[in-house]
């Protein structure tokens, strides 16, 4: 070994011995014609001293170079003496000095504050030295702890960890795949697995009951804070299992995650919530409940309105929604119109709202609101002075979705106003439960499965398969935390028939394509496939969230960029002639 102990080791109780260390110069000090420099490893900084004839050598050094030191091990002046770090007691009087690499200065400052001022392409650009930032390393840490805690959970549980193919067959009814091709079988492809899925349900037939992986998992997606191409999934397969026991399971293992990671005790059992509701209270599938704002429905008292926006919605099979910004009455011009303009994004037509100031309404549509009107709505809403009501009239997922975005908005102008805290660490886990098995799609003009097409239906609701598919709720369910999906799964369909039946049926899809796409899981269902059903879990997501960042990129050591390149090295690049001849392949670029 290059050193005799790590960076954050030496304390007074070494005083005396001869120690070796290597690591990284932080910094440099010239104090009076001594060298101070504090070395960094990954385990912390002990202060190095350089005073006779190392000093000429050490003034020669630059901040990032590695070096390595003998020396002895001295209590520090008590002027020096640092409370602040296990070694800030003690220095090392260095009597050699190895230079093992000198650094060129750093395009940007290594230190946490310095980092997050610089733009994020040029720390991913030099990822190698975003990586020696403290928060960064301590990213990967927290990542590696949460595997491990999963791991032994699962071992625990009698889970087996399997690896499964990333070379997959193409189906291409998820998200866009990634095709690999086939140099042995020209004009074949593979595609990169978006998801264990059909390898865990097949192991289930398999007899292997309990099977769980930390998979990488591929999806050629518009890539977001929250999304990327290539991503980590802790995906888990049961048999004999229930919607219960799934429950159960997971709260067990975020559980002892959270304890392990950050020593925080979740409550359990999360609080559950039906798809519809979720809908309808906060607008989305996945509601950040750490605050209230919730929509209300006003769809029976506008009915018979003089406002005939309202009204004409109402009569005709849509919503009127409306939520209570309470205390935003304060929002100026350019904030009102630019909340119209999200809720244009979103297909509204318009965004009404109700300003209440000084015991007055202010808004361009109370002059059409009867009495009763203006009761029902401050009686349901809560109105008092200095709030601000918004409306939605849409058919009723629209309305949904845009309050839903609008409440969260509305969030984010109170906090700014320091009116309300949301608190990354106040962790409010929920089950999502009960959604569709199947959409309608207008634009296609056909169903496609909520989740997946392998997910079963609620037994009693079966029957509507064939009358009114919109009827039947799907066996679903998704863990939400603070406004993120952060995992979703479903008990299966173990009966060949009925699967048969959703793919050609319900979904549409030609027998001879149901034959060539998932012919071998059918036939595998037709030898003892047992009840199951399973979960996937975002683990970058995950990370992220137990790291307080925002952004899934900050812990993955080596993400793509929002455009999908990788800038440390250069990806992806044109390839040779010879390359694609030997893949049977010829590209046509874009004009
Ligand atoms: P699903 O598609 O919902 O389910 O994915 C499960 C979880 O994976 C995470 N996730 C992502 N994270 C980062 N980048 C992405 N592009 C990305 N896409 C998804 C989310 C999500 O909740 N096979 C099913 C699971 C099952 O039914 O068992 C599946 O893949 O946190
Ligand atoms: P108008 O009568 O079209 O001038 O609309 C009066 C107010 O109602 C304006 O503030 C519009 O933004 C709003 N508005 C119009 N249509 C809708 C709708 N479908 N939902 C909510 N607000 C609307």
């Amino acid at each position: 070994m290059l050193r005799t102990h790590h960076c954050a080791q030496l304390t007074s109780a070494d005083l005396g011995s001869t120690v070796s260390l290597v690591g990284w110069v932080d910094s440099i000090r010239d104090h009076g014609g001594i060298i101070f420099v504090d070395l960094r490893d990954r385990k912390g900084i002990t202060q190095v001293k350089f005073d006779s004839s190392l000093r000429e050598q050490a003034t020669h050094l630059k901040d990032e170079s590695v070096i390595g030191i003998s020396g002895k091990v001295e209590v520090r002046p008590a002027d020096m003496i640092n409370k602040n770090l296990p070694t800030g007691e003690i220095e090392v009087d260095a009597t050699s000095l190895t230079v093992h690499n000198m650094s060129d200065t750093p395009p940007f400052p290594l230190t946490d504050a310095g980092g997050d001022k610089v733009n994020e392409d040029l720390r991913l650009t030099y990822r190698y030295l975003d990586l020696r930032r403290p928060k960064m390393l301590k990213n990967l840490q927290v990542r590696h702890r949460v595997a491990k805690s999963i791991r032994d959970y699962f071992d625990s549980q009698e889970f087996i960890e399997v690896e499964t193919p990333a070379l997959f067959k193409s189906t291409p009814e998820g998200a866009r795949e990634y095709l690999v091709p086939s140099r042995i079988h020209p004009g074949q492809f593979y595609a990169l697995s978006q998801s264990p899925q059909q390898f865990k349900q097949i192991l289930m037939v398999a007899g292997v009951e309990k099977y769980f992986q930390i998979a990488r998992c591929f999806r050629d997606e518009d890539l977001r804070a929250d999304r990327q191409m290539e991503f980590t999934q802790v995906d888990v397969e049961a048999s004999f299992i229930d919607r219960e026991g799934i429950y159960a399971l997971f709260e067990g293992m975020l559980k002892k995650v959270w304890k392990d990671v950050l020593n925080h005790d979740l409550p359990t059992p999360f609080p559950r919530l039906a798809f519809h509701d979720a809908m309808n209270r906060f607008g989305v599938d996945k509601p950040d409940v750490r605050f209230g704002i919730e929509l209300q429905d006003f769809t029976e008292l506008f009915k018979t309105s003089g406002f005939k926006v309202f009204s004409a919605t109402a009569t005709g099979g849509g919503a009127v929604k409306a939520l209570n910004a309470k205390g935003l009455a304060d929002l100026t011009q350019g904030e009102i119109k630019n909340l119209e303009e999200i809720a244009k994004s979103l297909g509204a037509k318009g965004l009404a709202f109700i300003k209440v100031e000084g015991g007055e309404w202010k808004s361009p549509i109370v002059k059409f609101f009867s009495e009763a009107e203006k009761a029902a709505l401050t009686a349901q809403l809560g109105i008092t002075d200095g709030d601000m009501i918004f409306f939605a009239a849409a058919p009723w997922e629209q309305a949904c979705a845009i309050l839903g975005r609008i409440r969260l908005e509305a969030a984010q102008l109170l906090v700014k106003r320091g009116k309300l805290t949301l608190r990354p660490d106040d962790w409010k886990f929920l089950w999502v439960i009960d959604f569709p098995l199947m959409s309608y799609d207008e634009e296609r003009g056909g169903y496609a499965a909520t989740h997946h097409p392998f997910t079963a239906p609620v037994p009693e609701d079966a029957a509507f398969l064939d009358s009114d598919p919109r009827k039947v709720r799907g066996q679903h369910y998704d863990v939400v935390l603070n406004g993120m999906e952060l995992g979703g799964g479903s008990i299966r369909i173990h009966q060949p028939a009925l699967q048969k039946k959703v793919f050609e049926d319900v979904l549409k899809i030609p027998a001879d394509v149901v034959e060539s796409r998932f012919g071998y899981m059918l036939k595998a269902f037709t030898y003892g496939a047992p009840p199951h059903g399973g979960i996937a879990f975002g683990l970058d997501r995950m990370c992220a969230l137990l790291c307080g960042t925002t952004s899934i990129r900050d812990v993955i050591a080596f993400p793509k960029t929002q455009k999908g390149q990788c800038l440390m090295t250069q990806s992806p690049t044109p390839v040779t002639e010879k390359q694609l001849k030997e893949l049977h392949i010829r590209t046509v670029l874009p004009e």
